[in-house]
């Protein structure tokens, strides 16, 4: 389709409303807005940046009270006024944002290139944070029992039912089973129930005689109370010699319990049934946390239990390579969380691994 030309005198005509549709406050709008824009490019600062937008387009800036002329003009200019002082703060903030991004970025290659920031250097702890109690009680058991000769291992948590049941005199009918259920892996592995899992681990190997301690984190499907988690610390510790008896155990557990506690504690042993220990014994001590009436912490008998120890079975020893009628051993587990518990009269076990900061805080300052 043909678009016809205009007629000359309707272009002529078309040029002349342009220069009418010029009025003279548009140059003003325009003068205004390059001065202003000067500024915000001439600003070397963030904060004389800040400066020279607030007199542009803060409350009483410049541009801003150019619209207050409106009212002043014919109606029929008061449309293309609006439009004109719209496109000027436009300009504005155009050019603002533009000299905020430069410097900004200067300021970062300034401190990019200056040679003694150090971008990998680590950070300065704010609050340097505070040990937790299982690891202060955990290393000062560490210290006692290196003083005495023993190796301090550590072992899996995630191990083999072999270790942590068969090995252990604890076959899978053995009704022990129950009282240990735990978290299994699709591949057969579990979550040791107990470092006992240490035991026969330590027997392949080390070559007795021996001694050696494992502290670590256990777990258990558990009904979780003040004194019962899934997840607890225990630390265990293995003898392996020629003539190893009840004596020795004991004289073993106090003088370890007289280093914790660094002073008398009552004890009492009781005979006590483990599948990998015989004779077995539970060693209670007396309740720190209220010192004997009871509390949820010892159920309300005034005692905890806290040392489960025994002189190792036969079958363990032959499943760690070793012959029972040359070698003998004792073996004792003990409570870590609930010696923490014992130590700082902590009366719920759940607060040890509850991360709640404010129980947390209250332990020594680490770095
Ligand atoms: N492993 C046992 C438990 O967790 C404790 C124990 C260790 C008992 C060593 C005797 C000897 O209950």
């Amino acid at each position: 389709m043909d678009i016809p030309h205009p007629a000359p005198h309707l272009a002529a005509l078309d040029e002349e409303d342009m220069q009418q549709a010029s009025p003279a406050w548009q140059a003003e709008i325009d003068g205004i807005t390059t001065t202003v824009c000067a500024s915000i490019d001439a600003a070397t600062t963030l904060a004389s940046l800040r400066t020279a937008e607030i007199s542009a387009v803060g409350r009483k800036g410049q541009v801003t009270e150019l619209r207050k002329r409106i009212g002043s003009l014919p109606k029929t200019e008061r449309r293309a006024f609006g439009q004109a002082v719209n496109a000027a703060v436009g300009r504005v903030k155009t050019a603002i944002n533009a000299r905020h991004e430069s410097l900004k970025q200067a300021l970062i290659d300034a401190e990019l290139g200056d040679d003694s920031f150090d971008e990998t250097m680590p950070a300065q702890p704010v609050n340097g944070g505070t040990y937790h109690p299982l690891t202060l009680v955990q290393r000062e058991l560490e210290d006692v029992f290196a003083s005495m000769g023993y190796h301090v291992m550590d072992f899996p948590e995630v191990d083999s039912e072999f270790y942590n049941f068969e090995g252990l005199n604890i076959p899978g009918w053995h009704p022990a089973r129950d009282m240990q259920d735990t978290f299994w892996l699709d591949d057969g592995h579990l979550l040791r129930t107990h470092t006992s899992t240490g035991q026969v681990r330590a027997m392949h190997l080390f070559k007795p005689p021996f001694r050696a301690v494992f502290p670590g984190k256990v777990y258990r499907y558990e009904a979780t109370d003040a004194s019962h988690e899934h997840t607890f610390h225990q630390v265990e510790g293995l003898m392996v010699a020629k003539h190893v008896s009840v004596a020795h155990l004991l004289d073993s557990m106090r003088t370890l319990l007289s280093a914790i506690f660094g002073r008398d504690v009552q004890v009492r042993l009781r005979p006590g049934y483990f599948p990998f220990v015989e004779p077995g014994f539970e060693l209670d001590i007396s309740c720190q946390v209220c010192g004997g009436p009871g509390c949820a912490v010892c159920k309300k008998s005034g005692w905890v239990e806290l040392l489960p120890c025994g002189l190792v079975h036969p079958n363990v020893l032959r499943a760690g390579g070793l012959d029972p009628d040359e070698w003998q051993g004792w073996a004792f587990g003990l409570g870590l969380s609930r010696l923490v518990m014992m130590r700082y009269a902590i009366s719920d076990i759940r607060l040890l691994l509850g991360g709640d900061v404010r129980f947390l805080e209250q332990f020594e300052r680490g770095v």
